[in-house]
């Protein structure tokens, strides 16, 4: 692995003076051990926000047109799939009870489909269906209903057709979604600075091509050289000092898992997978795992630089082989703030539908996620199309205890409903909001609550990095009416 990514910042880090900045335009100067791609780069690059396709009259109606394509990066520019030409592709802004109509075109070599993270809709026929396999040169219409009562917050969407899943998310297809919700009229937030941030590592390349991973890449989870935001590499952005900023993130990483911290400002966690929390909370540093959403508020109270980092986390590997290689934080984002010192109002309490304390259980089940040689397992067994795994009922609450017996991390994910998370060997993973992703330690358990509710049909859950899901450690639930 190299180390093309962590251009030597030489100012951050252990103890690092708050409000200095690594940042090539932000007066650090100190750019003799800048690699040749940082190099390439020239200047700080400026913070981009994907273009936004909004729902009217209830409906977001677009098209989604899959594609390889050189797009701009740095001064130059790289290889990349994209959406509409784009990477990430667009947000799509709805509201509970619109229709999406997304006609997705593929103009890849390769069969796809599309998926809409933790959107709480049917499964079935064109709607949220993993099944659906759209071949090259062909288009597919989906129609995702979303329900009247769907929770506001941060999702996302990407390809999903089994197989293909690492290799398209890697290569830049994925996108945010954004449920607005009435507790999004709270005054302070609304007045606040809203920044979409799609986290990826993409396999940057200057020829036209896929990077090719080894099986140990996969094994391991493939990861790229280069993290960017919104598909640019240590971006930066500008603030006024008394404003309120709230970013809302999406770690579209394959396979990183991010260790996230604010330098200059305290890191505000808000809101998470399944929308806003009641209570912002102060944290150190906000694990997040692929396919994990996160909401931070950041207060622009001083003149100065406020820089988004991430640092190192140990998500396991091959009984002693792989594992991350570095221990070194590695900058993200700057936000440079100007102005006379004016503090910024922050919410202390979100008004919010209170999320329903999880109920008596009806039922129990546990999964065990694990790899065994070089197969990667849920029960035992890699994922077949053919063959359901869980048996659900509608209107059932069921606790399910995830195992993780394995040397890496696992991040479990469920399509269409959220869960509670109700206990876990690390204390730590046990969030106040509903959560659709969530860390299987290695060697350790999660226990949540999900209450079976609104679609019949069959659906997935499988292990977040991609190229786990690929190789099979994915499962079949098929929900029915009682
Ligand atoms: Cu992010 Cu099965 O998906
Ligand atoms: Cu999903
Ligand atoms: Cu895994």
């Amino acid at each position: 692995m190299t180390t093309l990514n962590r251009r030597k910042f030489l100012i951050l880090g252990a103890g690092a003076v708050v409000g200095a900045s690594a940042f090539p335009l932000l007066g650090c100067g100190s750019d003799e051990e800048v690699a040749p791609l940082g190099a390439a780069l020239g200047s700080a690059s400026t913070f981009l926000t994907p273009t936004e396709i909004i729902s009217t009259d209830g409906v977001l109606e677009t098209s989604l047109i899959m594609a390889a394509a050189m797009v701009p990066f740095g001064d130059g520019e790289r290889w990349a799939y994209t959406y509409n030409g784009a990477t990430p592709g667009p947000t799509l802004r709805v509201r509970p009870g619109d229709l999406m109509r997304i006609r997705v075109v593929n103009q890849l070599g390769s069969p796809t489909n599309l998926h809409t993270h933790g959107l709480y809709v049917s499964p079935e026929g064109n709607s949220d269906n993993v099944f659906v396999s759209i071949a090259p040169g062909e288009e597919f219409l989906f129609e995702i209903q979303l329900p009247e009562n769907h929770r506001g917050g941060t999702y996302w969407y990407h390809p999903h057709r089994h197989g293909y899943v690492a290799e398209q998310v890697s290569a830049g297809l994925a996108g945010m979604i954004i449920v607005e919700g009435d507790y999004d009229s709270d005054p302070v937030l609304a007045a606040a600075t809203e920044r979409i941030m799609v986290l990826s590592d993409p396999a940057i390349g200057q020829d036209n091509g896929i990077v090719s991973v080894s099986m140990m890449d996969r094994m391991m989870g493939r990861e790229g050289d280069l993290v960017t935001i919104n598909g640019v590499h240590q971006p930066v952005m500008a603030a006024e000092t008394g404003s309120l900023e709230r970013w809302r993130l999406v770690n579209a990483s394959s396979s990183r898992f991010y260790n996230l911290a604010l330098v200059g400002a305290p890191t505000v966690l808000a809101g998470n997978d399944g929308g806003l929390m009641e209570t912002p909370q102060q944290i150190d540093s906000l694990l997040l795992a692929p396919g994990e959403r996160a909401e931070l508020l950041v207060a622009a109270n001083e003149p100065g630089t406020i820089v988004l980092q991430t640092t190192h986390y140990d998500r396991g590997g091959m009984g002693g082989m792989g594992g991350s290689d570095s221990n070194e934080p590695i900058d993200l984002l700057a936000l440079e703030v100007t102005g006379l010192t004016k503090e910024a109002a922050m919410p202390t309490r979100i008004e919010k539908a209170a999320i329903a304390k999880p109920r008596a259980f009806t039922g129990q089940r546990t999964l065990e996620l694990n790899m065994s040689g070089m197969s990667l397992t849920i029960d035992g067994k890699i994922f077949d199309h053919e063959r359901v795994d869980q048996h659900l009922t509608l209107g059932d609450v069921e606790e399910w205890t995830i195992t993780n017996p394995s040397t890496m991390d696992h991040p479990f994910h469920i399509h269409i409903w959220q869960f509670q998370v109700t206990d876990a060997s690390d204390q730590r993973l046990i969030s106040p909001g509903l959560k659709d992703t969530v860390v299987v330690p290695a060697g350790g358990w999660v226990k949540f609550v999900l209450h079976i509710t609104g679609f019949t049909g069959k659906a997935v859950y499988h292990c977040h990095i991609l190229d786990h899901e690929d190789q099979g450690m994915m499962g079949i639930f098929e929900t029915t009416a009682r």
